[in-house]
């Protein structure tokens, strides 16, 4: 089966594996485990923050930065579609017990974020943070422009609001545009980054800021059940993805160009811009040309009743892709694109 539901889907390499298997470790409840210091050090240098703690996952990195900038009662401002509103399982509300207000649009600007900020009302929920995914998943991989992400800065300064970016993909947004890290999270008070989507580590994500949002992190993330042991183990395979499958992700994007272009051909498909690893493509039936494509071996996700998504990561890479393509393009002309 070639499978191209997500970049989560990545084996780690016999290399990873034998980094992860001869880590040094100790106890990283008692902050001593130096492999996940090494990490947190590193990914606080890359993403320009003060401190940046360890957890296990993209989800409980966005759930402690809500729970840092916002109270039980407060709303938060959110990307239409963002991943730490519509796919953590309702964690806002359960953990944090924050309500969300969505924008129109995937990548919004300052004025229809500006447009969701409540008025001091004492009966009205407290606005107190916008969110921002970069890349945006379910928008196709998208950049957030960075001169718009200046302005809801500056938005969010004048109103006292906290500003975190869900950065899963930061590292392919930085890839994509030459530049770094740090200069695309430089406008967040935190930022969340994920090593399990395209570096291909196996598990885990940092969550980054400032010296005393991060000490409030430290205690949630023990609350939420995150504090781990030898978990150097895990930081050692994160370590090896960002050392090794970082600068490698523009060969998934030059992929993901491919894929769209060859969709593009075909009567029926409308392919969004492919601006890094995910190529989202409306269709007549995603049913059909998702159980075509199974027939053939070949894995992709329906996202919604017309709209499919393909992602390109490292397992599926040279002689393997083009079969990938000849196949997904198969798929799609036996569902009738043509
Ligand atoms: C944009 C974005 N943020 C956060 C996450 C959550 O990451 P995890 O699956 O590690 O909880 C994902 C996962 O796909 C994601 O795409």
């Amino acid at each position: 089966m070639i499978d191209l539901r997500s970049d989560t889907v990545t084996r780690p390499t016999e290399a990873m594996r034998r980094a992860m298997a001869s880590a040094d470790v100790g106890d990283d409840v008692y902050r001593e485990d130096p492999t996940v210091r090494r990490l947190e050090e590193k990914v606080a240098e890359l993403t320009g923050k003060a401190v940046a703690l360890f957890v296990p996952t993209g989800t409980m990195a966005n759930q402690l930065a809500l729970m840092l900038h916002a109270r039980p009662g407060d709303e938060v401002i959110a990307g239409k579609s963002a991943h730490f509103v519509n796919y953590e399982s309702g964690a806002g509300g359960a953990w944090a017990g924050v309500q969300f207000a969505a924008t129109p649009r995937e990548l919004f600007t300052a004025e229809e974020a500006a447009a969701l900020i409540r008025s001091s009302a004492y009966w009205l929920p407290r606005t107190r943070l916008i969110g921002i995914e970069n890349t945006h998943n379910m928008a196709g991989g998208r950049i957030f422009p960075q001169a718009d992400v200046e302005a809801i800065a500056a938005l969010a300064r004048q109103h006292g609001l906290g500003l975190h970016l869900d950065g899963a993909r930061l590292w392919n947004a930085a890839v994509a545009t030459g530049s770094s890290e740090a200069v695309l999270a430089a406008p967040f008070d935190t930022v969340s980054v994920c090593f399990s989507k395209g570096l291909g580590a196996p598990v885990g994500s940092v969550l980054a800021g400032s010296e005393s949002l991060m000490e409030h992190a430290l205690r949630f993330r023990k609350m939420l059940g995150g504090g781990m042991r030898q978990v150097g183990i895990l930081a050692a395979g994160a370590l090896f993805g960002l050392e090794h499958h970082r600068e490698r992700l523009a060969e998934d994007h030059a992929a993901a160009a491919r894929l769209g272009d060859a969709l593009r051909q075909l009567r029926g498909v409308i392919v969004a811009p492919v601006e890094t690893n995910i190529v989202v493509a409306e269709v007549e039936s995603s049913e059909s040309v998702v159980a075509a494509a199974r027939r053939l071996g070949i894995a992709f996700s329906a996202i919604s009743p017309r709209v499919v998504r393909l992602v390109t990561h490292l397992d599926v890479s040279g002689a393997a892709f083009s079969t990938a393509v000849d196949g997904v393009v198969a798929a799609f002309r036996e569902a009738g694109h043509a």
